[in-house]
């Protein structure tokens, strides 16, 4: 398995370019299942979980062509040749799940072993199932196996008890093809969500409200091809603005949407860093200001999100002063914490708070790449860290952002990946 050697760098300097959102492509993808015609997707992010969702609709019967040369794959599904998505694939990613939606709406079956994906917590699907048997399907849970069968969904109205961000995707995507009209209610309210209903909207679906917390879907009878570019990675974005400001540089960041990363802009702007917004993109500078705490408390959109925190808890650790982080999201989002306590952060964590003391001198050591965030927050890290810091497990890294050592090593960061 490959690693990462990280030495400290200095100040990164320069521009970067965010990729396609992750999050927004992998639902979109599992969404060519419910159409006929031929659907391009541009601005494709190049990452692990991308080729696992095209291996998942390829042995579901789909041709699918991958351009990365353009960032774009094209997908046709004339027939849906299987119900059934195997446990080899599913384990890898617990987007899997994303097909579950689709494949009932167009087949009136789907077969799907129960999710792997990131260690950060249970990860149900309770919500899931819960929306798609409003809609009259049925769902049986079995030896590691759910299985949903419907003859027709029906429109209904669907109250999340969490606005879970999958559970409103395959709830929606469902229902694009149910009689009737279905309300999602309490609904996730994710950028991400937005794509993917103006992708399904291109398509002739009939959505309105995304990316507020009430979703109106009235169902079709089919639904065509399209084509659609996907929305820059937010949470890339936020990457690159921690990359900044640990490591008190100056970066630009191209290829991104302000509006998407308000709460990670107020955040690092209370940490003292300079964020601007300027015409080609946004600038983080975390050299003007001496850096200082700030508490975090994770939330659903509009809210500080999740997939921010461990990087963020990188951050803190550099800083003059105490800072506490809350983790609402997910029950067991911090085991990176011991990660960076390993290199000398001496963070404590209680339950769903974690305190970081700051201004603790990082020094480089071995540590593991628990999650996909969780690594990219030890990268940056390393960056920062007196000596070397060796990660393993780096396969989480490159499931979720395209190219992440390069774009790095362009704005000077000294990375090495090693085949262990
Ligand atoms: C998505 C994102 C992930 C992000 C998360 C929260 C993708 C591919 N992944 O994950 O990067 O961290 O949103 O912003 O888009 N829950 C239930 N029952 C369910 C579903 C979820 O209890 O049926 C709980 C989860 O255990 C978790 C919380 O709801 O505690 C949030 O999960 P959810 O919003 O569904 O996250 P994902 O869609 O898995």
């Amino acid at each position: 398995m490959a690693k990462f050697i990280v030495e400290q760098s200095g100040a990164l300097r320069g521009e970067v370019e965010v990729s396609g959102s992750k999050n927004a492509v992998l639902p979109i993808l599992a969404a060519t299942l419910l159409s006929e015609g031929i659907c391009e997707i541009s601005d494709v992010p190049r990452l692990r979980d991308v080729e696992v969702m095209c291996k998942i609709l390829r042995s579901m019967g789909a041709s699918v062509t991958e351009d990365w040369d353009n960032h774009t794959i094209t997908v046709e599904i004339d027939k849906v040749t299987t119900d059934e998505v195997p446990y080899e694939l599913v384990k890898r990613m617990r987007a899997s799940i994303f097909v579950m939606g689709p494949l009932l709406a167009r087949t009136g079956k789907a077969r799907i072993a129960l999710p792997g994906g990131c260690s950060i917590g249970d990860r149900p699907i309770d919500l899931h199932n819960k929306g798609l048997r409003t809609l009259g399907a049925k769902i049986d849970m079995d030896m590691g196996l759910v299985e949903a069968t419907s003859k027709k969904l029906k429109g209904a109205l669907v109250y999340l008890d969490f606005p879970s961000v999958g559970a409103t995707e395959n709830i929606m995507m469902a229902a694009t093809l149910a009689e009737g009209t279905t309300m999602i209610e309490n609904a996730a309210e994710e950028p991400e969500i937005v794509d993917l209903a103006n992708f399904l909207n291109k398509m002739g679906a009939k959505i309105k409200g995304a990316g507020t917390d009430n979703i109106r879907i009235e169902g079709v009878t089919c639904l065509h091809g399209t084509k659609h570019a996907v929305i820059p990675d937010r949470i890339e974005t936020g990457t690159f603005m921690i990359a900044a400001a640990i490591t008190r540089g100056d970066i630009l960041i191209k290829n991104c949407v302000p509006d998407h990363v308000k709460p990670i802009i107020a955040k690092l702007m209370e940490c003292g860093a300079t964020v601007n917004d300027e015409v080609e993109g946004l600038r983080v500078r975390g050299d003007i200001k001496k850096l200082i705490a700030t508490d975090i408390k994770t939330m659903p959109y509009p809210g500080f999100p999740t997939d921010m925190q461990a990087l963020f808890m990188a951050l803190l650790s550099t800083v003059d002063g105490a800072s506490a982080i809350i983790e609402t999201v997910f029950e067991n989002r911090f085991m990176h914490a011991a990660e960076l306590s390993r290199m000398g952060a001496n963070i404590k964590v209680d339950g769903r708070t974690a305190i970081v003391p700051g201004k603790n001198p990082l020094v480089g050591a071995q540590v593991i790449s628990t999650d996909l965030r969780a690594g990219a927050a030890l990268v940056l890290a390393g960056l920062v860290a007196k000596g070397k810091t060796e990660i393993s497990e780096i396969y989480h890294i490159e499931r979720g952002y395209d190219s992440f050592s390069e774009k790095l090593i362009s704005l000077g960061a000294k990375i090495t990946r090693v085949e262990d």
